[in-house]
């Protein structure tokens, strides 16, 4: 089974980077996104972290510019039918990603291997959906994929050990460190990370500090890259709302649920960085917390 033309479906925050590391390993990238809006912000955002790793003296400008050079960048979902691999990273819906999943299936040959960044929901519950269930695996990144070392590497019940090898020997082909998960939603490090991100929010809600205070003490305190509220605004709080719904669901556990405030920040279209608001706003001048 071996992998050459790589398909990435969604081009937003981690569809960018994982398109990114691929290319960058020399791989085929085809880019799907929904219209001709979504698919130039995620070319921009691409080329941003391209030059950015350019400016930090990381990459070459030649390898900038072949890197770029292996991408199509497309709105037409045909243009993903001849990939080897091609990874989901659409937004954390299960009826989007079966919609997307159950026409790729039609038109991609039966060898295809289907992947899923998912954060919290079952691969189970979308390799079901496909006539390929054996070929269908979870490669889940993190945030910022071209950064963050570790992808977990997810079989199902009924994902044949070809296909995870070969998803698992793409993952280091990437650069990337894969640790093998089962298909329980949250995988590993979402079932720990999401409840401690919830958590910080409830205890603002109880009043215990600030938005800041509560990021200062956690950098500080346990030397944390960024805060609880930083890290919730960099991974999308419109994301994390939809983990915890899922996650909730799944477990039927508190800790999973979305706090209050989450979904107000939410309905206010305060999705984090990516919108410029959300426990902060990202202002020119620097981060600037809510007052709650
Ligand atoms: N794209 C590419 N490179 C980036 C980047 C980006 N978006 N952001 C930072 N970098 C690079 C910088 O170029 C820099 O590289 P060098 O050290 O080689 O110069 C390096 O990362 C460090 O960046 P900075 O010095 O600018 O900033 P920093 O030291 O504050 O680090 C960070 C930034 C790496 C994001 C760090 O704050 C961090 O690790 N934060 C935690 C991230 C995290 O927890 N991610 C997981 C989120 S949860 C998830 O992904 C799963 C899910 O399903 C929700
Ligand atoms: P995002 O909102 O930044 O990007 C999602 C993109 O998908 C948008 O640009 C949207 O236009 C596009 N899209 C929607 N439907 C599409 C379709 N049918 N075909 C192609 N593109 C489509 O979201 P994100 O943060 O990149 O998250 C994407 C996935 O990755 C989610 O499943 C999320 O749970 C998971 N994930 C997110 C993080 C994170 O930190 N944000 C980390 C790991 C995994």
């Amino acid at each position: 089974m071996e992998i050459r033309k790589v398909g990435v479906a969604g081009c937003g925050l981690m569809g960018s980077g994982i398109a990114e590391v691929a290319a960058k390993a020399g791989f085929d990238v085809v880019v799907r996104e929904i219209d001709e809006g979504a698919l130039q912000a995620g070319r921009a955002r691409v080329a941003k972290s391209l030059d950015r790793a350019v400016a930090k003296g990381k990459l070459d400008p030649s390898a900038r510019d072949e890197t770029l050079s292996r991408f199509t960048f497309t709105t037409s979902l045909d243009d993903l039918g001849d990939r080897d691999l091609v990874i989901e990273a659409i937004v954390e819906s299960l009826d989007a990603k079966n919609e997307l999943f159950g026409y790729l299936d039609g038109i991609c040959p039966e060898e295809t291997v289907f992947a899923s960044n998912t954060s919290s929901l079952t691969v189970t519950d979308m390799a079901a959906a496909t006539s390929r269930p054996d070929r269908f695996v979870g490669l889940h990144f993190f945030n910022p994929v071209p950064v963050m070392k570790l992808v977990e590497v997810v079989r199902t019940i009924v994902t044949s050990q070809e296909t995870f090898d070969a998803a698992r020997a793409f993952a280091r082909r990437i650069g990337k460190v894969p640790v093998a998960a089962r298909d329980n939603s949250g995988f590993v490090v979402n079932l720990l990370l999401v409840p401690y991100m919830l958590d910080a929010i409830r205890q603002l809600e109880r009043g215990v500090a600030t938005v800041e205070d509560i990021d200062t003490a956690m950098t500080l305190g346990c030397g944390y890259p960024m805060g609880p509220f930083t890290l919730c605004d960099f991974v999308g709080l419109d994301t994390l709302c939809q983990v915890a719904e899922i996650m909730y669901g799944e477990y039927r556990e508190e800790r999973y649920a979305p706090p209050p405030l989450l979904r107000r920040l939410v309905t206010m279209g305060r999705y984090g960085r990516k919108t410029g608001a959300g426990f902060y706003d990202w202002t020119p001048q620097g981060p600037v917390p809510l007052k709650v």
